[in-house]
């Protein structure tokens, strides 16, 4: 493949919505020019939308000494690094040893039925993206999942989707008392 159309490939991986670019200035200001700062740049870049967006991207390569086929490589190989936007919730679903022989799987089956979506996608309204993560660091609760940082042992299948079921109920009346 010639390297135009290897570029145009992978530009496709990338999630192209528009974005406010200023908001990352001050993050290419302090490393735009620091040699090796590539990944470093990301991760902030990520910190900032979530994510990380084509347009930005291609921002990166505008301001910085590196090519876009350089940048969409390190975006595109690291697994820390997401390509879409994720929903408001994020679900960590840990695979660790402690929690594979705890029933991680039927748990994992049984979020996915639920939320209609496999890990590493967000459901349709934009509520939760489901990702697969290696020990969360809390084996004693064991099967563990996590969302947005807050941490939920000991479950059952059951137990996993009456949370997101909770969720789900309590951002519905939110969206009903703002209105
Ligand atoms: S294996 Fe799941 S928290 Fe350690």
């Amino acid at each position: 493949m010639c390297e135009n159309c290897n570029i145009v490939e992978l530009e496709k991986k990338f999630e192209d919505k528009k974005v406010d670019l200023k908001l990352i200035d001050p993050i290419l200001e302090k490393y735009g020019d620091v040699k090796g700062s590539l990944i470093n740049i990301l991760q902030n870049i990520q910190d900032v939308y979530g994510y990380l967006p084509l347009s930005a991207m291609k921002y990166v390569a505008e301001k910085t000494n590196n090519e876009k086929a350089t940048i969409y490589g390190v975006a595109t190989f690291y697994t820390q690094f997401r390509l879409n936007p994720i929903g408001k919730y994020l679900i960590l679903q840990c695979q660790g040893t402690a929690c594979h022989v705890n029933g991680s799987k039927e748990i994992s089956k049984a979020m996915c039925e639920y939320l209609k979506i496999q890990p590493g996608e967000t459901t349709e309204d934009e509520l939760f993206t489901l990702e697969d993560v290696a020990c969360l660091g809390c084996c004693s609760l064991a099967p563990v999942i996590m969302i947005n940082g807050e941490a939920y042992g000991n479950l059952t299948p059951g137990k996993a989707v009456q949370i997101l079921k909770d969720i789900r109920k309590k951002e519905k009346e939110g969206a009903i008392n703002e209105n």
